[in-house]
């Protein structure tokens, strides 16, 4: 068929060939996002120790292991160095709260992922944290199109996502490890143009 578009009306933002460095900052009013290191590990196992933050996240063991989440985040910085996945620990007031990451990234899509801990939760940490990864994945990394998704339990995270932009899209039952059995998994997608011609926040 003819391509009746030319090649300089592409949708897409543009391939950035340089990769973020992993001494990146990212600040927001509250929280300083930094590339998270392998001693991380040992504040992750405390927030996962707590079942209220585990069974919400799909991929992880509880209740966790020091070692195995030690081995995961010694990961990180050959993830980031091949642009395979960034994550970041979330600071407020030079303590790690949490962490956010942009991970699974091939052919230009990424995942979205999130967590808090509990004392921190409810304001409204999770998603200044992740409206800066967001930015950081379309307009750094140059992904266009961002995934993310949530047990159908958890309507906060959902509030996060809504609140971004993301559209929701399918529901699928799914294999939680940290709860060993099937759940609910509700689908969100964001593109980056949406990202860009978004309404500012009122
Ligand atoms: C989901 C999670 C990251 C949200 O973190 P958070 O920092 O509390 O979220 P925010 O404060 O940014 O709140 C987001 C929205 O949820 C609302 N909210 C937060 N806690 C709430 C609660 N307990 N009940 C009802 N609404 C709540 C907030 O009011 C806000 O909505 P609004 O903007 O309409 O006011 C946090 O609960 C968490 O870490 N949960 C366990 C791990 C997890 O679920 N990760 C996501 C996996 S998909």
């Amino acid at each position: 068929m003819l391509n009746l578009v030319p090649k300089f009306m592409t949708t897409n933002p543009p391939l950035i060939n340089t990769r973020p460095t992993p001494s990146i900052r990212l600040s927001t009013d509250r929280l300083v996002l930094r590339p998270t290191k392998p001693s991380d590990a040992v504040r992750a196992f405390e927030i996962q120790s707590d079942w209220d933050v585990t069974r919400m996240l799909r991929m992880a063991r509880f209740p966790p292991s020091l070692n195995e989440t030690a081995g995961w985040f010694a990961e990180h910085e050959a993830e980031w160095l091949s642009g395979t996945a960034y994550r970041f620990a979330i600071e407020c007031q030079d303590r790690m709260i949490g962490a956010v990451d942009v991970d699974e990234i091939n052919n230009r899509e990424g995942e979205l992922g999130y967590w808090i801990e509990k004392s921190s939760w409810g304001k409204g940490y999770a998603f200044e944290a992740a409206q800066a990864a967001v930015d950081f994945a379309f307009n750094e990394v140059g992904l266009v199109t961002l995934r993310s998704g949530h047990a159908v339990d958890n309507p906060v995270s959902g509030k996060v996502l809504v609140k971004l932009g993301f559209r929701a899209e399918e529901v699928t039952e799914k294999a939680s490890r940290s709860r060993c059995e099937d759940i609910l998994h509700q689908h969100y997608s964001l593109g980056s143009a949406a990202w860009a011609t978004r309404p500012p926040p009122t």
